[in-house]
């Protein structure tokens, strides 16, 4: 299974914050908003994750993340020229792609569980094995800013509409999908919705209607955070400020991720830690790690 991680767009919602700088190196918190979603991928256990940001972004990626191999990932980078919409990510993702099946995370959504691993375990059983879509609903309180999921009256997900002005449930669909293969295929044939993108909802209705669309439900206990408008992002500072001191753990802590899974060594982890300097993030990393002889 590979993923692509999109971070590009204008985030005009953002402005002027984000006239000088992309949204998803906006932080939250204590660390750049583009860790939490590559966090959720790593914890997936994928390790091939191609970036995609806009032509004058992308350096800004580069620095940041390198090729990954700090976290014992391989990462590559492309350039989407226009935000054209999120289903465009297939198409220019194409030769990433070959002939695997693939996750799509967008870069400003985090997620936050203690079940998260076992809700991605089986979106990759669905995806890999039934060579089923799935997408995760969440309830909330504004649907209509959101692709939105509504059901027949045996409770089954029947239509999937974006940004409705009525909304017929109020469950929100986030960001974050997995599909077979077939998705390159069918983003080649959706057509730009009337806001000119090529809506990622599009592609979720189509493998709805071939009976192909697998809905994982995040419950109570579940927090999905979108950093879409100034609230919202420093909301997701202060949730994250709360559980990191609260619980003495880190959120989207990509380091802890990768040893964690056994993709770096202790000694790598420590260099890393030690390069952040005299950071909260850093001496976490050193307090947990160089006491834990595992
Ligand atoms: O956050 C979940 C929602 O994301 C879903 O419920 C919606 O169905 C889905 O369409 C999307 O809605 P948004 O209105 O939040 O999408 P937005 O245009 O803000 O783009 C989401 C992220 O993807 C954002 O960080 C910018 C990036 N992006 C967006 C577009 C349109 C790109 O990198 N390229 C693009 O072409």
């Amino acid at each position: 299974m590979k993923a692509i991680l999109l971070a590009g767009g204008i985030g005009s919602r953002l402005f002027p914050v984000t006239l000088g700088v992309s949204k998803q190196l906006l932080p939250v918190y204590d660390k750049p908003m583009v860790y939490y979603p590559l966090s959720v991928l790593m914890e997936a256990g994928i390790r091939e994750v191609l970036l995609i940001s806009t032509p004058h972004d992308l350096d800004q990626y580069k620095r940041l993340l390198g090729d990954g191999s700090k976290w014992g990932i391989n990462l590559s980078y492309l350039k989407q020229e226009k935000p054209n919409g999120l289903a465009e990510a297939f198409i220019l993702g194409e030769s990433f792609i070959k002939n695997d099946s693939v996750c799509l995370v967008l870069g400003d959504n985090i997620f936050h569980g203690s079940n998260l691993s076992s809700h991605l375990k089986s979106a990759i059983i669905q995806t890999v094995e039934l060579q089923k879509a799935t997408v995760f609903g969440v309830k909330v309180n504004d649907p209509q800013r959101y692709g939105v999921i509504s059901f027949d009256d045996k409770g089954n997900p029947n239509e999937i509409i974006e940004k409705p002005k009525y909304p017929k449930s109020d469950y929100a669909v986030a960001g974050l999908y997995f599909y077979p293969n077939s998705v390159i295929k069918i983003a080649k044939t959706i057509k730009p919705s009337n806001r000119g993108e090529l809506e990622i909802t599009s592609i979720n209705q189509i493998y709805l209607n071939e009976k192909k669309l697998h809905l994982e439900k995040l419950g109570r206990g579940f927090t999905w955070l979108d950093t879409g408008t100034h609230e919202s992002l420093l909301e997701a500072s202060q949730f994250i400020q709360t559980i990191e001191k609260r619980q003495g753990i880190k959120v989207g802590c990509l380091e802890e991720v990768a040893y964690d899974n056994g993709w770096i060594s202790k000694k790598t982890l420590i260099i890393t830690a030690q390069s952040l300097g005299h950071t909260g993030y850093g001496e976490y990393l050193l307090n947990k790690y160089s006491e834990d002889e595992n």
